[in-house]
């Protein structure tokens, strides 16, 4: 395991990931983590980045314990600065703020054909890299060496003389610095000798041995699927581990993409094998959503309603159970979890030595569960980014359609739809939307989108249509493509393509006559309009 301290960098996520592409098993864990609290030992540490600067009353600060654990270390921008700090090196302001790429020359040790050093070797003399930065080293710590420097940062990668301890003043961890991916694989494989076998194969062995051996010979689980990746990769999981002892619900809250209800239940059910029960539920949702236009409200009522439905559900499913086991069955046990599809990214969020990041909307999960079902919980997917529960579910023969799936908000369309929410606009806006994904995927774009999907505006313009005016409703479509959804670029389509899509939308949804794309990006917009 490599342990990456985190000290707030919007980069640090990516640090942990390019470890796990490089099949290298890695954790992170907030900068004020203490050694002596650990309960594995690392095989090497990686301080990140930070938007604060050292000398900053509120800095954060690494347990100085750190450099007495006998692993190597590599620092990354203010984690280079903060091991200089702690082994008495200098940082100071720089007379501007360095912002884009760079050119690193990396120096050779000795001369002439000598090699580079162990965390550069054979990447060459030069290399493209990304600088972020508003300090930068001065003076070095005692005991180290330069490996690297770029035009503005004489210090750019530094090394320790005899232990091996390492500093780079550019981010290796994001895809504008191109070998990046390349120099942290130098560290943990070549410096921290990691083993490269965190790979899905062995991740679906262990993890069901460990479902089954939490659940033991007769616990039952019981958990909701949305047609997503993660819900469906979690219930086939469950599902290889402990059979039809796992039960999965899911609930049509009257806002799903069109058909999804049906096509999940033939994927999950009929295809792979999953014990499901489909609960049409789309009345009560479009009832407690009528006349409700505030997005907080309906992403709230969304959020209560579906509690209610799923309750309801499993109390049918227990009492079922005990029907089954009155009229002389074998008794089955009782539920006992619940499943939930978490990932590592909401792990990450509420480990931050910050404290949960700012709430901007209220995403719903199904967390707020557990409260009243007195249910354990079980989160086979919690160590994992999308990218490996996508390759996990390859790995568990989920259709590839499926395990590229955009993802999908919990209040479905009910955030697509700006104003009330009814069966009439619910329609409109499902044919619309399956038009666009529909032409995008013949258009083989599909998987180059991270997101896309149609937004039913509240407003009405003026058309015509043969010799008639017309006077409907107004298409949004939006398509960005994101790394992590934390920012997000608007695509570039083809204009055939757009050309394409309005032209279908309009001439076959009814109550359509005008289409626009979205070309705003994150920040300052966010991926939904609500
Ligand atoms: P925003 O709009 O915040 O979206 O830029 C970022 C990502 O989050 C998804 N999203 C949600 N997902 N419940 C969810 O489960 C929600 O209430 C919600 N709001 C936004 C959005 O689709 C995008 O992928």
């Amino acid at each position: 395991t490599i342990l990456i301290l985190d000290f707030g960098s919007q980069y640090s996520h990516l640090i942990t990931r390019r470890c796990r592409e490089l099949n290298v098993y890695a954790e992170l864990m907030p900068c004020t983590q203490k050694m002596q609290d650990l309960n594995f030992k690392p095989k090497g540490i990686i301080l990140s980045g930070s938007p604060y600067s050292v000398y900053d009353q509120d800095a954060p600060r690494v347990d100085p314990a750190v450099f007495d654990m006998g692993v190597p270390i590599l620092g990354i921008c203010y984690g280079l600065q903060e091991m200089a700090w702690n082994l008495k090196g200098k940082v100071t302001k720089c007379d501007h703020r360095e912002y884009g790429f760079a050119q690193l020359q990396i120096s050779m040790i000795g001369s002439g054909d000598e090699p580079a050093d162990a965390l550069f070797e054979g990447l060459g003399d030069e290399m493209q890299v990304w600088m972020s930065h508003g300090d930068q080293l001065s003076e070095m710590p005692e005991n180290f060496h330069i490996i690297g420097k770029t035009k503005t940062a004489p210090y750019a990668a530094i090394a320790h003389n005899s232990k091996p301890f390492y500093g780079i003043q550019f981010h290796p961890e994001v895809t504008h610095s191109p070998r990046g991916k390349e120099v942290i694989g130098r560290f943990v494989l070549n410096i921290c000798k990691c083993r490269a076998n965190w790979t899905m194969e062995e991740f679906i062995g262990k993890e069901i041995a460990r479902i089954r051996q939490i659940c033991g010979p007769k616990g039952r689980v019981i958990g909701a699927v949305s047609g997503g990746v993660d819900s469906t990769v979690a219930a086939k999981l469950m599902h290889e581990a402990i059979g039809d002892r796992f039960h999965a619900i899911m609930v049509d809250n009257g806002v799903l993409r069109k058909n999804e209800a049906q096509q999940v239940h033939d994927m999950l059910n009929r295809d792979l094998g999953v014990n499901l029960t489909v609960v049409d539920a789309s009345e009560l949702f479009l009832s407690r959503l009528a006349d409700v236009e505030d997005p907080e409200k309906k992403r709230k009522i969304i959020g209560n309603t579906f509690i209610n439905v799923f309750e309801d559900e499993a109390a049918k499913i227990e009492a079922a159970a005990e029907l089954e086991a009155a009229g002389g069955a074998a008794p089955k046990g009782k539920i006992e979890w619940l499943l939930q599809g978490t990932l590592y990214p909401d792990v990450i969020e509420s480990i931050s030595f910050k404290g949960p990041s700012a709430t901007i909307k209220t995403h719903h999960n199904v967390g707020g569960l557990l409260k009243d079902m007195k249910l354990k919980l079980i989160e086979p997917l919690r160590e994992l980014f999308k990218d490996e529960v996508r390759a996990l579910g390859r790995l568990l023969s989920i259709p590839a359609p499926l395990v590229q799936r955009h993802p999908f908000p919990g209040p479905g369309l009910a955030i697509r739809i700006l104003g009330p929410v009814t069966r009439e606009q619910v329609k409109i806006l499902q044919h619309a939307d399956s038009i666009y994904i529909e032409e995008i995927r013949a258009a083989g774009l599909y998987e180059q989108i991270s997101q896309a999907f149609a937004v039913l505006l509240p407003v009405k313009a003026v058309g015509v249509m043969g010799d008639k005016r017309t006077y409907e409703q107004v298409i949004a479509l939006r398509a960005v493509q994101s790394e992590d959804f934390m920012t997000a670029d608007w695509f570039v389509f083809p204009a055939e393509v757009l050309r394409r899509i309005s032209s279908r939308i309009t001439n076959e949804v009814e109550g359509i006559n005008r289409v626009t794309y979205d070309i705003s990006s994150k920040p300052p917009a966010t991926v939904e309009w609500l």
